[in-house]
């Protein structure tokens, strides 16, 4: 009885240190302090993006040691793990944003923030061209930012591979818009195919959900596309009956390549009773309005372009580089053989470039286009950002000792100066410790329908590879842990929670 004693007086302590913990950050989170304002003499650090690499690093930034100014056509972050779960309404898209003026305005020094898109990138000029291209204009929309330094975030556009037809007719899954779209359009799909008098055969059309793509973003969505009939729609709408069916389609082998192979074997037989059809080693070559066009080799070895007629096609076949990023490497000879982004040295500066950096997935650095690599290189920045300016209050101080000592009147005082250099000149070498870039990857995760999730967990010399509801609950502890900030969390718990007590909401805004 003693242990239970003790066991529930731990809990409740750690719920009270959970609840005082919470009440402590909204209370910070609300009264922000005042701000230092930016000083002409110090250097012009303009960031582009408000990505996972770019927040990371302003996160981490003194921002007092440079006149700070973010580019981005997205005035908040967005943590793109969870955002398949907007898709069918298991979270709230306003849960996993945040906006930027929350934290930036909590830095030291004032951050200037513009909503804009940079369109060029002047490398020789220093100069960033950028433009508003939202809704509401004023009479300026265009104008120019020059920098002393540039952070290049933009991260990356949708891959189409060039392939007819994908543009117009699908949606993609990589904005909060195109969460909504696809959301909208689940709906359209099941009232639609329900109207009076359809056709059997147009009812099984639109009800036809397609995935394009057996990477992390396609199965990810295929599994909650899945648990939304199974949960939800099938309740609501029992006129769908067994109509509705998800198919995956990959040019691989299999799914999922960058997890184990024990794991890709589990995500399949998870789809198979799922009933999610998987159509591997099937390349998609042509999207029309109502049908995709895909090619598999048959039994015989003969290729075969089967038409596969579907109600929502969503295309999630991985990265391409955006326009200002390909105009930036076509300036710098470097770059010319670079075709999938900006190649980096280990420092993440661009090859061929001075004082232009890049993060996250416009960066080439030998590592997958990940959240996890792209938030390690832009804490790694803001060290390496913090250290430059140190070092250069450093050398600053040490050329002033240096002008007293030449000047001093006697041996005396210059050699108390030569004591003042000689620790200085420590602190100098100390600061400039710093080596270079090295990601550490902690592990992948992925959600795959049916309260399921897969993991490949590096784990002190090795790997865990583990699939199941428990992997699940893991999954799901480790997002809103990893989510950008209290209020975020209590917004994604709250989301969770309705979702389980009054289920999705079937309405089609
Ligand atoms: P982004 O986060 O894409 O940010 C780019 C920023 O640049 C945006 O703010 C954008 O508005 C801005 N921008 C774009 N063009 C311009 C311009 N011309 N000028 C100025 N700004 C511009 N990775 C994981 O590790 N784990 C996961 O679970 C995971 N889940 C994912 C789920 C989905 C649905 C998706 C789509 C991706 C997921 N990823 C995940 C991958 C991860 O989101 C990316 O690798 C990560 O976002 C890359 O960060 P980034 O900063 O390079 O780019
Ligand atoms: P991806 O690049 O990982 O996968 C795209 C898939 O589409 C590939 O397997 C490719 O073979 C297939 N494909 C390409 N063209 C095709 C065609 N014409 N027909 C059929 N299949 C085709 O892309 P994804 O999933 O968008 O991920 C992008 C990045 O984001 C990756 O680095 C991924 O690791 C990361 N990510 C990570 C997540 C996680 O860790 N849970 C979740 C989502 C994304």
């Amino acid at each position: 009885w003693g242990f239970f004693r003790w066991s529930w007086r731990l809990l409740y302590l750690s719920a009270i240190g959970g609840l005082v913990y919470t009440g402590w950050q909204i209370h910070v989170s609300k009264y922000p302090t005042d701000q230092e304002d930016p000083d002409p003499r110090k250097k012009t650090l303009v960031v582009l993006g408000t990505g996972w690499g770019s927040v990371s690093l302003l996160k981490k930034l003194d921002t007092e040691n440079y006149n700070v100014i973010v580019v981005s056509p997205r005035n908040y972050f967005l943590f793109t793990p969870l955002l398949p779960s907007c898709t069918t309404g298991t979270i709230e898209h306003r849960s996993i944003m945040e906006p930027v003026r929350n934290f930036l305005r909590h830095k030291k020094a004032t951050v200037k923030f513009y909503e804009a898109e940079a369109t060029k990138i002047d490398y020789e000029k220093k100069i960033v061209y950028i433009s508003d291209d939202s809704e509401v204009k004023g009479t300026v929309s265009r104008t120019e930012v020059p920098f002393d330094m540039l952070v290049v975030g933009v991260g990356a556009e949708n891959a189409t591979f060039g392939i007819p037809g994908v543009r117009e007719n699908a949606s993609f899954l990589k904005e909060v818009g195109d969460a909504q779209q696809i959301r909208k359009r689940i709906m359209d799909c099941c009232e639609t195919a329900i109207f009076k008098d359809q056709s059997p055969e147009e009812k099984r059309r639109l009800l036809h959900m397609v995935v394009v793509g057996g990477g992390p973003t396609g199965v990810e969505f295929a599994g909650e596309l899945q648990d939304f009939f199974e949960n939800d729609l099938r309740k609501w709408m029992p006129e769908l009956q067994n109509n509705f069916h998800v198919t995956l389609v990959e040019a691989l082998p299999n799914v999922l390549p960058m997890f184990s192979k024990n794991l890709i074997d589990y995500t399949e037989q998870t789809f198979k009773e799922e009933t999610i059809e998987i159509r591997t080693k099937t390349m998609v070559k042509n999207v029309a309005e109502t049908y995709i066009e895909a090619e598999y080799t048959d039994a015989s070895g003969k290729k075969v372009l089967e038409k596969i007629p579907y109600g929502l096609l969503v295309w999630a076949t991985g990265n391409a580089v955006r326009p200002v990023v390909k105009d930036l490497m076509n300036q710098i000879p470097a770059q010319k053989d670079s075709r999938r982004g900006l190649l980096v040295n280990e420092y993440l500066v661009v090859k061929g470039s001075e004082d232009i950096w890049a993060v996250g997935d416009c960066a080439i650095a030998n590592y997958a286009p990940t959240a996890q690599v792209a938030s390690q290189e832009g804490a790694f920045l803001a060290r390496l950002f913090n250290q430059m300016a140190k070092t250069e209050e450093i050398e600053g101080e040490l050329s002033l000792l240096s002008d007293e000592q030449a000047k001093a009147p006697n041996q005396e005082a210059r050699d108390g100066i030569f004591g003042q250099i000689k620790d200085l000149q420590k602190r100098l070498r100390r600061v400039k410790q710093m080596g270079p870039f090295e990601y550490s990857h902690q592990g992948s995760l992925a959600y795959i329908g049916s309260e399921k999730a897969v993991a490949d967990i590096s784990w002190l010399t090795g790997n865990l590879a583990t699939g199941g509801q428990l992997t699940y609950l893991f999954w799901r502890s480790a997002y809103l842990s990893m989510c950008f900030s209290t209020r975020n969390r209590v917004l994604v718990i709250t989301d969770w929670i309705k979702a389980k007590m009054f289920g999705r909401d079937v309405s089609r805004e």
